[in-house]
């Protein structure tokens, strides 16, 4: 068209602009859905969502995480509760924290912990729950049906808590409490560390003799260890 009539030329560059949108949003939700479909390939396991979930506390300065695990065989229920005394959020990041499309992370557009584990919930009957309160810190609770078919696996605990301390037990303190029906433990980075007096936490023999420390704890409470 070399020589367009000037109302069909708006029209056409209106219908233009409207495509190109179009164009754009199936290109972000193709990108969205790439993305997402690797993320849930790579979290199968309930445990690689809390590695993820206390990075979000890491990032929001967290001095201090509680990473709680209650499953109740008799009330079929699994709990997983993540405790920070970070930044927190204000009722408005709330709301908007769920949304995949919400991050403050300044290296990309798309946040996903949060959203991906409350699916995991959702997949599997629970629920999620977000408490937070600005300057004091954020609660994530997730609940599962203990036996649903779609539940995922609790996973390698020790592990998990092992590469936290490794990498940020220095700065951050970590109290892991684990229950299964009527048995538990807690392990407190705050006593290990009274304990070892001036190793430091982080110390490949001190990380050895805690995640042997772990794994006999999980078994004799009936756990996977
Ligand atoms: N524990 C937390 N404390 C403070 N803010 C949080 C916390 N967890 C999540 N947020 C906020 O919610 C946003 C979304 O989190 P998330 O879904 O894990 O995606 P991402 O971490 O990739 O941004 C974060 O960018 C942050 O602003
Ligand atoms: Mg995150």
């Amino acid at each position: 068209m070399a020589n367009p009539p000037k109302a069909d030329d708006t029209a056409s560059k209106a219908i233009l602009r409207l495509l190109r949108d179009c164009f754009e949003i199936y290109r972000e939700t193709q990108r969205y859905c790439d993305i997402t479909n690797g993320v849930r390939n790579i979290l199968q396991d309930l445990s690689l969502h809390i590695l993820d979930i206390v990075e979000n506390s890491i990032d929001a300065g967290a001095k201090k995480i509680e990473i709680i695990i209650k499953e109740n065989v008799k009330q079929n229920m699994l709990v997983l509760k993540i405790k920070d005394n970070g930044k927190g959020m204000d009722k408005n990041t709330i709301a908007k924290a769920l949304d995949p499309f919400y991050t403050t992370k300044k290296t990309r557009r798309i946040g996903l912990g949060l959203s991906m584990l409350a699916q995991a919930t959702k997949e599997a009957d629970g629920t999620f729950q977000i408490k937070s309160q600005k300057g004091k810190g954020t609660t994530v609770i997730a609940k599962f049906v203990y036996d649903h078919i779609d539940r995922k696996p609790i996973g390698n605990m020790t592990e998990t808590i092992i590469a936290l301390i490794a990498g940020k037990g220095m700065d951050v303190d970590f109290i892991y409490e684990h229950h299964k029906n009527s048995h538990g433990f807690v392990f407190d980075t705050r006593t290990i560390k009274k304990e070892i007096k001036d190793i430091p936490i982080n110390n490949g023999e001190v990380l050895n003799i805690l995640r042997e420390n772990i794994i006999k704890e999980l078994k004799r409470i009936g756990a996977r260890p």
